[in-house]
């Protein structure tokens, strides 16, 4: 069973402009927690006397999902992330040999740091989830993620997170998340260490979602994703694609309730001044929207002709809309969800009119429909004079 870490606090807040304010957080982990996600990552506590105050109450909530805090690899920021209340501890620090050299720090000093700042935390909290995630750690020389990785989890460490965190990825080549998640495994495993494998997968190419599902399907069992893919650059994984993808072609979402996400997606762009992009999967204004005639005429009889996922999964419902595009079963179909029969040339005429319409960019709702149905009806013998 895969588990769904949600950053949509912490990493969403690294999109240039994003801040939540603390009882916006709390309705956004309350959602979060209806959906169903594992862990909510709250914040980086060293950040602002702000982000520890809102990680403080939303750890005090008593939440079903773990609340986390993030970490340098520094007891400063470990105490600041316990003083919180956490129960995930995310710890991270690089280990490519160029950042090190920056850090003025080799690779055996780095990885003493990393074993000692994991150490520190598992003795002051015993039952807190610690992670530890070796930055950039695809670019990074496997060696040198092995070490600090095996190191880590001797010091205490349940979590090795794999970041891809420059999106780098690409399926299907030597340099897939499949092969690096594997490989990790692997080295591990022949060190007697199973920790779990996370995934953090940052889309700058596109393909986070497409290299989250690799690492999962090479063992990674717990997967970063953020509301509307919000983070860094390009962002993240979207959570609600993630979740749906997961639920519906993998047989995960044991107590998941996607039919929370258009609330949840409402919610953040909403209070994060970024729009649902109308075409976007699973939450878009259009993922469930039929607008080609040829497509609605098949979709009015069963929408999986041109859907091969249910709407209703994630709350929504499938629909038509009305534009140059259309044809006459589409216009059928609308009269009579207003009740009015298309027949005696009626839809024909309608038809046309919808046409005009959206020739001019604009798609027809249904009170529009009624207007036109109208308009036709109240001069039938302009629109005869036109047939
Ligand atoms: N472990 C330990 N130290 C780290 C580190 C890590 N994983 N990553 C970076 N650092 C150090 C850097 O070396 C640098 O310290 P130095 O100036 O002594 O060399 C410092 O952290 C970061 O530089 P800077 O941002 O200029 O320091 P700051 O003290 O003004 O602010 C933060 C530190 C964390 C409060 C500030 O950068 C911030 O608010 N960041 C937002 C969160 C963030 O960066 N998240 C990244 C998540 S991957
Ligand atoms: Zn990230």
């Amino acid at each position: 069973m895969v588990s769904i870490l949600d950053t949509t606090l912490r990493e969403g807040e690294q999109t240039p402009g994003v801040c939540f304010d603390a009882h916006i957080k709390l309705a956004i982990a309350g959602l979060l927690s209806d959906v169903g996600v594992d862990v909510i990552e709250g914040g980086h506590p060293a950040v602002t006397e702000e982000i520890r105050g809102a990680l403080t109450l939303l750890a005090s909530r008593g939440l079903r999902p773990r609340i986390g805090a993030h970490a340098r690899s520094m007891e400063r920021d470990v105490d600041l992330a316990l003083e919180c209340g956490v129960q995930f501890l995310g710890v991270f620090y690089c280990v490519t040999d160029e950042r090190l050299r920056d850090h003025q720090q080799s690779l055996p000093a780095a990885i003493d740091r990393i074993a000692r700042v994991v150490r520190y935390a598992r003795e002051r909290r015993p039952d807190l989830v610690i992670r530890y995630t070796p930055e950039d750690a695809v670019r990074s020389p496997f060696d040198n993620v092995v070490a600090a990785a095996s190191e880590a989890v001797r010091a205490g460490a349940d979590v090795i997170s794999v970041a891809d965190t420059t999106g780098y990825l690409i399926p299907g080549t030597p340099r897939s998340m499949y092969d690096f998640v594997s490989r990790l495994r692997e080295a591990l495993a022949s060190r007697d260490l199973a920790p779990k494998i996370a995934v953090h997968c940052h889309n700058d190419r596109g393909l986070a979602l497409a290299n989250a599902l690799d690492g999962y399907r090479a063992g990674a069992r717990i997967i970063d994703a953020t509301v509307l893919g919000l983070g860094e650059r390009a962002g993240l994984v979207d959570l609600a694609t993630l979740m749906a993808v997961l639920a519906h072609d993998f047989g995960e979402g044991a107590g998941w309730d996607l039919t929370r996400l258009p609330e949840l997606y409402a919610l953040v762009a909403r209070y994060a001044g970024i729009a649902v992009p109308e075409h976007f999967p699973v939450t878009g204004r259009n993922a469930f929207t039929h607008c080609a005639g040829i497509h609605t005429q098949a979709a009015t009889k069963n929408p999986l002709h041109y859907q091969s996922l249910p709407a209703e999964l994630v709350g929504r419902t499938s629909t038509i809309a009305l534009d140059h595009m259309s044809g006459v079963s589409s216009v059928r179909h609308c009269l009579s969800l207003i009740g009015v029969d298309g027949g005696g040339g009626l839809a024909e005429e309608v038809l046309r009119r919808v046409k005009e319409v959206g020739q001019s960019g604009r798609t027809v709702d249904l009170v529009e429909l009624g207007y036109i149905v109208r308009s036709i009806q109240d001069h039938p013998l302009a629109a005869a004079g036109r047939t």
